[in-house]
């Protein structure tokens, strides 16, 4: 069994992570300033320090395996008009977490990348080996800190993986999405069907897809966070292996609120609005070098099942406070 710090913990895709590693027997150390997390969002069993990963070398030592690292700022938008608030986040905290696991002799990395480092694909399904041209900041932070890892690993030896995360979505027992103000899709449309929002716009249905409306790779969290340990067994010293993480799949807007619709039995009004500049009209990954390399397969890929449990866990929130 292993000792893993998670930066990043209290937020959506880190708290489902450290709940599998609890899970699978490890002993799991949550770093998070809580700037977008939740204290409560974070696993019961789970060491958590309250701080920030410019700091990190204050609490990382030799006895960790390994460091899995989700904390970024991640709005698009946002980094559009603050993008200095990126670069410091995303790229200065990274770098000071890379110094503080050479200065401990932790060699082990799992990242959070982003299929938002390719920006408009020149290929479908979208390879590792594709042109990254980022559209927003957000995206180049990613890829900036992507470069870095491949640095780090040439020169000191790290065992890195970066996982290129599609859209995620989902939720696991009671881990969940919530991110304020919220920019995904399935949670914005659960909103409307919790009566929080009145309508769902859909921007843009003149792209050429087969209704109009953008298409999307939707990826359960529970598989995402079961490719985080098999990348944890996969890493290999000295090399920095980049990995997709998709279905394979899209799902159209229109498709996605239809699915809701089922779901929660809500009728789901929707106003179409004017496309939005930077969102290509379809993002699917191939996840080949996931299946090749980690040993990676997803299970969950049925959007319904995906939309039930995304479903369960907004239900389970006290909207009230
Ligand atoms: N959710 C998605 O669809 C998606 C897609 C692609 C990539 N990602 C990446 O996955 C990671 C996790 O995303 P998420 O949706 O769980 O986001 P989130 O906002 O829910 O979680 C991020 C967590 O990091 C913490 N944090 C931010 N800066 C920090 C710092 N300097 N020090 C310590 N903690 C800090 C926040 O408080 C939060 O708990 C991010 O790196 C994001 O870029 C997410």
């Amino acid at each position: 069994m292993s000792k893993y710090l998670v930066t990043g913990g209290a937020g959506y895709v880190g708290s489902v992570v450290a709940q599998h590693l609890l899970e699978a027997g490890h002993t799991v150390t949550v770093l998070d300033n809580l700037s977008t997390g939740f204290r409560a969002g974070v696993p019961a069993g789970v060491d958590f320090i309250e701080g920030d990963i410019r700091d990190a070398a204050k609490w990382l030592d030799a006895s960790y395996d390994a460091v899995l690292h989700f904390a970024a700022f991640s709005q698009v938008g946002e980094s559009v008009v603050k993008p200095e608030k990126y670069w410091d986040n995303n790229v200065g905290g990274t770098m000071a977490l890379l110094a503080a696991m050479r200065t401990a002799g932790v060699r082990k990395l799992v990242f959070s990348s982003t299929a938002a480092t390719y920006g408009e694909p020149v290929n479908t399904p979208i390879t590792e080996t594709d042109p990254t041209a980022p559209t927003s900041p957000y995206g180049a932070s990613k890829l900036a800190v992507d470069h870095m890892i491949s640095g780090e690993a040439a020169a000191h030896g790290l065992a890195a993986v970066s996982l290129r995360y599609f859209n995620v979505a989902g939720a696991y027992g009671s881990c969940g999405e919530r991110h304020d103000p919220e920019s995904h899709l399935i949670p914005l449309v659960l909103q409307v069907a919790q009566g929080r929002r009145e309508a769902i716009s859909v921007f843009g249905d003149d792209y050429p897809t087969p209704d109009g409306t953008c298409v999307r790779d939707y990826i359960h969290v529970a598989d995402l966070a079961e490719a985080h340990l098999l990348a944890l067994d996969a890493a290999t010293a000295g090399e920095h292996l980049i990995c997709n993480l998709g279905n394979g799949n899209g799902f159209s807007v229109r498709e996605v609120i239809e699915t809701v619709r089922t779901v929660t039995g809500h009728p789901i009004p929707e106003v179409t609005a004017p496309r939005r500049g930077g969102d290509p009209a379809v993002l699917v990954a191939s996840a080949k070098t996931a299946a090749d390399r980690l040993g990676w397969q997803p299970r969950r890929a049925d959007l319904a099942g995906i939309v039930a449990d995304a479903w369960a866990f907004a239900q389970s929130l006290d909207h009230t406070s």
